[in-house]
């Protein structure tokens, strides 16, 4: 019987990228034929022991490649951000699992799915990159995104709400765009892989929403008030707009929420 934190320990303090790729299908699998215990028997650490590859050089954004799509190295330069955004998600999927324990089953069962979904995108966006003659880790990456988690890794509600309800919100609100943008240039695989993504995505903010309210509820907060006062204490800053509201509302935003985020931080 293998063990989701044990696994989940595995992902984070490892630093090989095929091990965790096959660990985190291992882990779905397991579970699909009940072999997967959720015995809270592994220790938490620090969120500052989670270890990185060594490529890619994690850098900041200002000096990051230029990924305009009118070039074959600005679409290389493209496809390497999104598999590296894809690559910490798989990181954060984990993360809130082995971070956050005594919650209901269906909860790790949850981030279990969207960890395996996260490495099925990345993998199709390293898959896409080898047309371009490159592979994840051959340019350097941002260095920002695992900021949000270790800022949140302390309260699960700032984790739901920077996490799911911010960073993976905002991929709603931009993914059409590049879709559109990948469509004009006649790229049909990349298309199709951001499709597929678009739609996953969802159900990862979908995700997000339910847990966000569910835990609103135990502790007896008003879900929106509490979204605000999450953005206020834990973004560092304010999401950048313009939101995509049909999408975000399938994927359990309320309309107030979306208002909050249209009026800014000043609100
Ligand atoms: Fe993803
Ligand atoms: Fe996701």
């Amino acid at each position: 019987m293998e063990n989701i934190f044990k696994i989940a320990d595995l992902c984070l303090h490892r630093t090989d990228i095929n091990e965790k790729l096959l660990l985190t299908h291992k882990a779905s699998e397991s579970l699909s034929n009940n072999e997967l215990s959720f015995a809270n028997q592994v220790p938490v650490q620090s969120i500052r022991r989670v270890s990185f590859p060594a490529s890619p050089a994690l850098i900041s954004p200002r000096n990051l490649p230029k990924r305009k799509l009118n070039s074959q190295e600005g679409k290389a330069a493209f496809f390497h951000a999104l598999a590296h955004i894809e690559f910490m998600a798989v990181y954060l999927a984990w993360d809130i699992i082995f971070r956050f324990r005594d919650l209901p089953q269906q909860f790790y069962l949850d981030w279990l799915q969207v960890a395996d979904e996260e490495a099925q995108h990345f993998e199709l966006l390293n898959d896409h990159l080898r047309h371009f003659g490159l592979h994840y880790g051959a340019l350097p990456a941002h260095q920002g995104l695992w900021d949000h988690a270790v800022d949140t890794s302390e309260n699960l509600l700032a984790r739901l709400a920077i996490v799911p309800r911010c960073m993976e919100a905002r991929g709603l609100d931009v993914t059409p765009v590049m879709i559109d943008r990948l469509a004009e240039i006649n790229d049909e695989k990349g298309v199709e892989i951001l499709t597929r993504i678009y739609q996953d995505e969802i159900g990862h903010v979908q995700l997000g929403s339910y847990w966000f309210k569910f835990f609103c509820k135990i502790k007896q907060l008003q879900p929106e008030l509490c979204y605000h006062s999450m953005l206020k204490n834990y973004f560092n800053g304010w999401p950048k707009g313009p939101f995509n509201r049909e999408t975000r509302i399938m994927a359990g935003f309320s309309n107030k929420e979306i208002d909050l985020l249209e009026q800014g931080i000043h609100e």
